[in-house]
């Protein structure tokens, strides 16, 4: 943790670009990977997977909580998305919802991999009155 007091998740950030460079994406040829912290203090990773079957590839974010949920982990701390190219990785609809399962007020950290771009934000205002387990209990 830095003087001001805020954690600059460096590490985490490393991993996502770690994992980008595993991805799979020979359709798009639009690489992702996401690191995830988790209230265990570890991070858990996953890159996008495509296939032939276009609709069936797997986005990096559902691959990184995939490898959180197997690990015995719910809850995410940060988040870490890295996309390929010179715009920000904004994650896609469906995997804020997907976040959404275990995270509140979760940071999201958006970088591109040319390094120019470095967006911080939260699961909230990504995906504001969000539908969440909570919405279920009775
Ligand atoms: N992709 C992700 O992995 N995460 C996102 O949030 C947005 C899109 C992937 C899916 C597909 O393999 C490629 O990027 C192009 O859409």
């Amino acid at each position: 943790m830095p003087k001001n007091g805020k954690p600059e998740y460096s590490a985490l950030i490393t991993a996502a670009q770690s994992a980008m460079s595993r991805a799979y994406a020979p359709y798009s040829n639009f690489q992702v990977g996401a690191a995830i912290l988790a209230e265990d203090g570890n991070i858990y990773t996953g890159c996008n997977v495509e296939n032939a079957a276009y609709p069936v590839g797997c986005c990096a974010e559902a691959s990184a909580i995939s490898a959180m949920v197997i690990n015995g982990q719910t809850s995410i701390t940060a988040i870490a998305v890295v996309g390929a190219g010179e715009q920000l990785c904004t994650p896609c609809g469906g995997c804020r919802q997907r976040i959404r399962e275990f995270a509140h007020e979760s940071t999201v950290i958006l970088v591109c991999d040319s390094g120019g771009l470095r967006h911080q934000t939260t699961l909230g205002d990504l995906l504001p009155l969000s539908f969440g387990p909570d919405n279920l209990q009775r």
